[in-house]
């Protein structure tokens, strides 16, 4: 069983998001689907997919205009959230501390965080990969984790660019974020892979050692390219 997360970025409606609810309706997996979709479309029911935010004030209530709380999100039915995507690092300076902080926030509410890390190219063109991953992971989880959290490795420079990294650098990604996190204590925690994530190559991907399933963009919009990614694996 993997799980298949969608995140909708800064797309669709609450119509398109029930229709994207019926399409799935009929479709027969044992995967967990996920959708992380703009606020202004949570509360609606699910059907067999479970929805989720994608980015949590890490502050609990108050003055802080704009910002939405995960006990506000919790208080939808949502029940995931992304945090420290790599658009809300690049456009809005999310370090790993604060990524942490949200990551905490959303625990506190029983939402589950899928923290999200990955290089740039520059990283990566710096031989950086494996350090910018290892630190993501150990700086971005908070400390007292006793319940579920995902990890979403996106290498940036690939995100919907068309460009998947090598069998083997995922491979490699995946295995590192592994045993970090058991080293940290957080063996067993799902690690999905996204970044121009396609029907296509789905499979391919979760084949993959450690890979238990895949963030998706561009892909999750429309139940025709969703709908193969979800049907891909058993
Ligand atoms: P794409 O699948 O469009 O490359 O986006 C990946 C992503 O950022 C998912 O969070």
């Amino acid at each position: 069983m993997k799980i298949i997360a969608g995140n909708w970025k800064m797309n669709g409606t609450r119509t398109t998001l029930s229709e994207m609810v019926s399409a799935l309706q009929s479709v027969e997996s044992e995967n967990t689907v996920v959708l992380c979709v703009p606020y202004t479309m949570l509360g609606i029911d699910g059907g067999r997919i479970s929805l989720g935010a994608q980015d949590v004030s890490r502050h609990t209530h108050g003055a802080f205009t704009g910002e939405v709380s995960a006990s506000m999100i919790a208080d939808t039915g949502a029940k995931y959230v992304i945090v420290g995507h790599s658009e809300r690092r690049q456009y809005h300076n999310e370090t790993n501390s604060i990524v942490r902080e949200k990551a905490a926030a959303a625990l506190a509410n029983g939402l589950i965080p899928i923290i999200c890390v990955g290089e740039t190219m520059d990283e990566k063109q710096a031989g950086k990969t494996m350090a910018v991953i290892e630190s993501g992971v150990r700086e971005s989880v908070p400390n007292d984790v006793n319940t579920d959290i995902i990890i979403a490795y996106e290498p940036r420079w690939a995100i919907g660019a068309g460009l998947t990294p090598t069998e083997a650098e995922i491979a490699e990604a995946h295995t590192l974020i592994a045993k970090t996190l058991a080293e940290m204590g957080l063996g067993g925690t799902p690690v999905l892979y996204g970044a121009s994530v396609k029907g296509s190559n789905a499979a391919e991907i979760m084949s993959i050692p450690n890979v238990d399933g895949v963030l998706v963009g561009g892909a999750s919009l429309k139940p025709d390219d969703f709908i193969p990614i979800i049907t891909s694996v058993k």
